[in-house]
């Protein structure tokens, strides 16, 4: 393969200038952090799993009208994409409490939420993406209130299609974090849904069981988070029900 130039590499992904003016290409790894990067570790066949996973929702998102960054995707670990501006702000949804909501707030785990919550984390990881206020937001710049007003309804939108996605395949969909990001249109700027969605961004619950499919499982030590992550993509018809695992022996690529 010709040598890319590598724009930036992540955690979990690698961006590599596209093939042409304002693309770029997201190749998805199959390392996996969680706490701030303190805990890690190479999952065989996540990154392969997330790319499709990605895929599937970034599509069906833009069939009901959601602007997304993706484009197309282009081999077992790769997808073209629209290089934006990301907003610095982590974009968490809530729909049952989990995770560090419950902590903050002394909220048992499973709680369902009166409503939607929304939440903005400022990305930075040095701080360990710290909550922040929209009055933080718009104080410093990080988006303006016009920008906040148009995130919170991609967000719910967002929410909406992967709530009921989720809720025919048997899953219930806790939370999730998304990143936004601006992009120019004849010099006027909007904002699409950027980076990915995938199991590694959202807590998902089997409804009959309570089971785990998420990166909680990684978090902690709960099982095999490959197998979880083709569990959903079996599910939701991403992979064939009878497919063999992506993981072992090793994928190359
Ligand atoms: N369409 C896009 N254009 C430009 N940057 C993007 C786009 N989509 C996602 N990104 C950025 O690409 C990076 C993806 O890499 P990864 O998710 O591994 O990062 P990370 O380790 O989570 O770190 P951080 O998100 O804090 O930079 C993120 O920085 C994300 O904000
Ligand atoms: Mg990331």
């Amino acid at each position: 393969m010709a040598r890319r130039k590598k724009v930036y590499e992540g955690k979990a992904k690698i961006l590599y200038e596209g093939p042409e003016p304002g693309t770029l290409v997201q190749y998805f790894k199959d390392d996996a952090t969680a706490f701030n990067a303190e805990k890690k570790a190479t999952i065989d066949g996540k990154g392969v799993l997330n790319n499709r996973l990605s895929e599937f929702f970034m599509n069906g998102l833009a069939s009901v009208g959601v602007p997304t960054h993706f484009i197309r995707r282009l081999n077992m670990r790769e997808q073209l994409i629209r290089s934006v501006e990301i907003i610095p702000l982590e974009i968490i949804v809530r729909n049952v409490a989990a995770g560090s909501l419950s902590k903050r707030l002394g909220i048992e785990e499973g709680t369902p939420l009166p409503r939607p919550i929304i939440e903005f984390c400022y990305k930075d990881d040095k701080l360990g993406d710290p909550l922040v206020a929209e009055e933080h937001i718009i104080a410093f710049g990080w988006a303006s209130q016009q920008d906040l007003d148009d995130i919170v309804a991609l967000a719910l939108r967002v929410n909406d299609f992967l709530s009921g996605c989720m809720l025919a395949v048997g899953i219930k969909l806790i939370d999730f974090k998304i990143e936004v990001g601006r992009i120019w249109e004849n010099d006027f700027p909007r904002l699409i849904l950027a980076d990915e969605i995938s199991p590694d961004s959202c807590r998902l619950w089997d409804i009959e069981t309570g089971k785990k499919l998420d990166k909680d499982v990684f978090r902690h030590d709960l099982g095999d988070l490959a197998d979880a992550y083709t569990e959903v993509a079996r599910r939701l018809g991403v992979l064939p029900a009878n497919s063999a695992p992506l993981t072992r022996p090793k994928l190359i690529n």
